[in-house]
């Protein structure tokens, strides 16, 4: 494999669950594949989990990490070609990206959307410059439109926790008090999208995804009759996508209690704000799945690692 951009770059997901599953039992299997190898790791926003497993999965396959705050530490960015840079902007994606290239065998990146303007976003300014410019191959650690890392240690969680045939899974919005990005969504919409499953996305009127993405998955406005049957429920705020970036809808009855989730096991990407997206009751429980899926973003990461370096 070359590069991990979207979930769409993984060529069989069902094959690559069971990897998944068996890369667990040994995770230090592959330490040769790494070696002498370097990856950089680079944040243009916050994160917890995804610098954590990223770093883990590297050092598990034996590869040197380097990580940087690009967001906060290095210069400010120009992605115009031909721009006169005499404004905000100190170093050119251009020499940025070539520099970047000859210290690391993979570049991975974290930059999210702006949520001000969806055809910038959409776009991929950083995630495809870097793609452009690099001379190494690029993971997406979650950008403006994706974040298909999440997405794969989600199919996993999902083949490790169902035994039978054709679940029924629920993506289920839930109220924020900020404007949160579309990506997880996205990314877990298009990976349900690569399932054996009856796969329902429930929200209020009005807060419709990329129809893009959305395609034919069934949407279903009533969340009562959506999570009817559910064997697993995915609990994720985004913004208006219409009403690019804005919060229209903060209404509590949509947040996750465990009368609303009945027998199904919770899903949820992390970090979650209890009571609001989650009542404390939901997550505290065993049908919580959360602690499970962070886990995973070890062997997710560590997959898509391995093929990159399989094939360098
Ligand atoms: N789920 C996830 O990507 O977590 P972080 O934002 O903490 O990396």
């Amino acid at each position: 494999m070359k590069q991990y951009l979207t979930i769409n770059d993984i060529d069989d997901l069902s094959a690559w669950v069971k990897e998944g599953i068996e890369l667990k039992k040994n995770p230090k299997q592959f330490k040769h594949l790494g070696q002498d190898k370097t990856i950089g790791l680079l944040f243009f926003n916050n994160s917890l989990r995804t610098r954590l497993s990223t770093q883990k999965a590297a050092i598990n396959l034996g590869m040197d990490v380097m990580v940087m705050n690009f967001g906060s530490e290095g210069w400010a960015l120009e992605y115009a070609d031909g721009t006169v840079m005499d404004q905000g902007t100190s170093e050119h994606i251009k020499e940025a990206t070539q520099v970047i290239s000859q210290y690391c065998d993979i570049i991975a990146i974290r930059a999210f959307a702006g949520l001000e303007d969806k055809e910038k976003d959409e776009a991929e300014e950083v995630l495809n410059g870097f793609k452009k410019y690099a001379s190494v191959p690029i993971v997406n650690m979650e950008s403006s439109v994706g974040h298909p890392l999440q997405a794969l240690a989600d199919a996993i969680t999902l083949g490790e926790q169902h035994k039978g045939d054709r679940p029924k899974v629920v993506l289920s919005w839930a109220p924020h008090p900020k404007a949160l990005p579309h990506a997880v969504a996205n990314s877990f919409i298009q990976m349900m999208q690569k399932q054996e499953a009856d796969f329902v996305i429930t929200h209020p009127k009005g807060y419709e995804l990329d129809p893009n993405i959305v395609k034919d998955s069934k949407i279903e406005t009533d969340q009562e009759k959506a999570l009817e049957g559910a064997d697993f429920v995915y609990v994720k705020n985004w913004s208006n996508y219409k009403d690019y970036g804005k919060v229209t809808d903060q209404d509590p009855n949509w947040t996750m209690t465990l009368k609303k989730l009945g027998n199904a096991k919770l899903m949820h990407c992390l970090p979650v704000r209890r009571n609001v997206v989650v009542a404390d009751e939901v997550l505290d429980s065993e049908q919580s799945l959360v602690i499970e899926q962070a886990n995973n973003r070890t062997y997710s990461a560590q997959l898509v690692l391995k093929k990159i370096l399989e094939n360098l």
